[in-house]
């Protein structure tokens, strides 16, 4: 099974997280800026990761999915994930009530991978990060690598 793990990170946690769940599938991982079209060709997996930033996938995962063909998914199973903070860590109730409307990155973005033609293989999941910036929480690693092992499932 060819799979392929695209990510992109700022401070590294979601590059770890990438990296993860790369080894548990034995997929090529790549940041977002090294994919090619060559990457692409007779994928039958694509699983894509990025920081929540502002309640969305960065602007390189953004404009990438944008730039991939209509239907050039088709017959790839697709997932996606984020890494994003805990509200509840901030204690803001006015950020509370923005993630509730604006939720995460990891839904659009597995959207978007639909839209593309791609069959949803497992549902968005988020990963948390301590603080802003990270690290990762305990336990997230492997909570990641359970998730990426449903796609053999
Ligand atoms: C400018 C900025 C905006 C952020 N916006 C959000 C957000 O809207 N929701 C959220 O849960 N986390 C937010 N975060 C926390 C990031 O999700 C966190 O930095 C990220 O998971 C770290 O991943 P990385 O190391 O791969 O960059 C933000 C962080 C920064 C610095």
């Amino acid at each position: 099974m060819k799979v392929l793990v695209v990510y992109d990170s700022v401070f590294g946690n979601t590059e770890k997280v990438a990296q993860c769940v790369g080894e548990a599938l034995e997929a090529q991982t790549l940041q977002v800026g090294d994919v090619k079209a060559e990457h692409l060709a007779s994928l039958d997996a694509l699983i894509v990761g990025s920081p929540t930033r502002a309640f969305s996938a960065t602007p390189a995962i953004k404009s990438w999915l944008k730039s991939l063909s209509p239907g050039s998914l088709q017959g790839v199973k697709v997932a996606a994930f984020d890494t994003r903070m805990d509200v509840k860590e901030v204690n803001s109730r006015i950020l509370t009530f923005f993630v509730k409307i604006f939720g995460y990155a990891a839904e659009p973005m597995a959207t978007r991978l639909v839209k593309k033609g791609g069959a949803q293989a497992m549902p968005p999941a988020g990963f948390f990060v301590k603080g802003s910036e990270g690290p990762l929480k305990d336990g997230e690693l492997e909570r990641a690598a359970e998730w990426a092992r449903q796609l053999l499932s």
